[in-house]
């Protein structure tokens, strides 16, 4: 006949059970973490993705640069933004039929703004002096690289641009976000 459990036993019982319990219940919040946590891993869209109308062709004169705004949608862990603005670029045709190219505004030494200078028909850098040709080659000045072109098409008028950022200070074009 088997024996009455002692208080020790019925303690470590109890205990026993309440931690395979704890452990059942932590199992169970596993799936549930990893989809509250699955949006972190998503990549936030900077516009890379969906190429943004920008301007129509008719805006852009041979040999002037013009300046236009990327404004797209970003995706954070749980939110989604419409209307924001994601950068900016310049549109370039350097004759009458040649196609639109789209240059990052943003200098690859350490990313300040690059402004167009109509008297001496270069882009300039106003924090160390890179300059950079209508062709978004680097002359002078410590930019590791060009300008960073932008893929952009035409849809009709409609001048579309995938908008991205790159990596500076580093030779090597280098997509980052
Ligand atoms: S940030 Fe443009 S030259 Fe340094």
């Amino acid at each position: 006949m088997a024996e009455p459990p002692t208080e020790a036993r019925r303690a470590f019982l109890a205990t026993l059970t309440a931690a395979l319990g704890a452990a059942a219940g932590a199992l169970a919040l596993i799936p549930g973490l990893g989809f509250l946590a699955g949006p972190l891993k998503r990549a936030t869209i900077r516009g890379a993705d969906q190429p943004l109308r920008v301007a129509s062709d008719r805006e852009v004169q041979p040999g002037k640069p013009v300046r236009v705004i990327a404004v797209g949608q970003r995706d954070d862990a749980w939110l989604r933004l419409d209307h924001v603005t994601l950068g900016s670029c310049w549109l370039v045709r350097s004759t009458e039929i040649a196609p639109v190219r789209a240059f990052s505004t943003v200098c690859p030494h350490l990313g300040c703004g690059v402004d167009w200078n109509e008297k001496t028909g270069k882009f300039d850098c106003p924090c160390h002096a890179s300059s950079f040709d209508l062709e978004g080659r680097c002359l002078s000045g410590p930019s590791p690289r060009g300008l960073d072109e932008l893929d952009v098409h035409a849809d009709g008028h409609d001048l579309l641009v995938r908008y991205q950022r790159f990596r500076n200070g580093t030779p090597k074009k280098e997509p980052i976000g």
